[in-house]
């Protein structure tokens, strides 16, 4: 595996956000107060300038350079815990919630904080730090294997549009990356044919596991186009172990484009206060393998999943709900208007 690390990164500091953070973040607890405390941060955005905002809007409006924003100089938890495998111990016990409270107004900006009922319980906010009984699954808490390129539940009928992690603390062995590449990056390294052969119904994916798919195989899942939206920046559906092409020349056009990806990608290590927002139909992530220590001292991310539209839940799926069920079954069709 090799990887760049020459990438523009657009970086946009949020420190003047700290002070509205530190006076709204202390009255609910995330974990425990969701919507109150979304209510909160919906007043602190009220609080901020249209300065401090533009440019996480303009991100919304038009995308970014690679589909990805970087944000620096986030309220950072003071007297921050030590990295915990405990959810429980972090929910009560981190005492202030400045890193959750700031990806909540995140999400807020972009539209709507959103969860699935069958990843992490339904949990909004994803603590992200090594696990020992996950240390080799293909999963977010593994550590010693990496973690495969990839785009978000792109088999869902309810995906996220964004990903956003937030670094509370670095891998100590400063090894642990989170590696990211936007199609706009990859496009031009195509030939034409490959182009258009991704942007066609030849690929299937599988479906988590966890989403009611009991055999995970690649290629067991949905058909889909691997690229698709606008042919000058195309959205981009993606995942190193989950797709496969239905017939040789698809399956060679993938085989090209992940070879691309792998030589491309590039590294980002998240620090305290530093916030990757990807946008997830126009970039694919992964993690390096890393050792964990499993001493207090592990790297730890927290990541929230952003919807532009919850309403789309109401409209394929029949659920208001903030936490999303659903469950694959093959052949079902989840369109709102049946064309015939
Ligand atoms: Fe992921």
């Amino acid at each position: 595996m090799s990887t760049t690390a020459t990438t523009t990164m657009p970086t946009v500091d949020i420190s003047s956000w700290s002070e509205v953070i530190r006076r709204y973040a202390a009255h609910a607890n995330p974990y425990r107060e969701f919507e109150r405390t979304a209510r909160f941060a919906e007043e602190a955005i009220a609080a901020l300038g249209h300065e401090d905002i533009r440019a996480v809007l303009d991100f919304k409006r038009r995308g970014g350079p690679g589909g990805r924003l970087l944000l620096t100089g986030g309220a950072v938890d003071p007297d921050l815990m030590p990295t915990t495998e405990s959810t429980e111990d972090i929910e009560d016990g981190k005492g202030t919630y400045y890193s959750e409270f700031t990806l909540i107004m995140l999400g807020k900006l972009l539209g709507e904080p959103f969860s699935y009922s069958q990843e992490r319980n339904g949990a909004m906010i994803h603590n992200v730090r090594p696990a020992k009984r996950n240390e080799t699954n293909i999963s977010s808490d593994s550590s010693a294997i990496i973690l495969d390129l990839h785009n978000e539940n792109i088999y869902h009928p309810v995906q996220p549009d964004y990903l956003m992690l937030s670094g509370l603390r670095r891998d100590p062995g400063g090894v642990a990356k989170t590696l990211v590449i936007g199609s706009d990056e990859v496009l031009p390294l195509l030939s034409a044919e490959d182009v258009a052969t991704l942007g066609e119904f030849r690929f299937r994916t599988s479906v988590d596991y966890n989403f009611g798919n009991s055999d995970a195989a690649r290629g067991n899942g949905p058909q889909i186009r691997v690229l698709f939206g606008d042919p000058a920046s195309p959205m981009i559906a993606y995942d190193d172990e989950y797709i496969a092409g239905t017939d040789p020349q698809a399956q060679a056009a993938l085989d090209r484009l992940r070879a691309i990806l792998h030589e491309r990608m590039f590294e980002v290590e998240l620090g305290p206060g530093e916030i990757l927002l990807l946008d997830n139909l126009k970039t694919v992530h992964g993690r390096t393998a890393f050792k964990a220590r499993y001493d207090g001292t592990d790297r730890w991310l927290q990541r929230l999943l952003v919807t532009r539209d919850l309403r789309r839940a109401e409209m394929l799926l029949g659920q208001t709900e903030r936490t999303v069920t659903w469950n694959y079954e093959p052949g079902k069709f989840y369109g709102y208007v049946e064309y015939r």
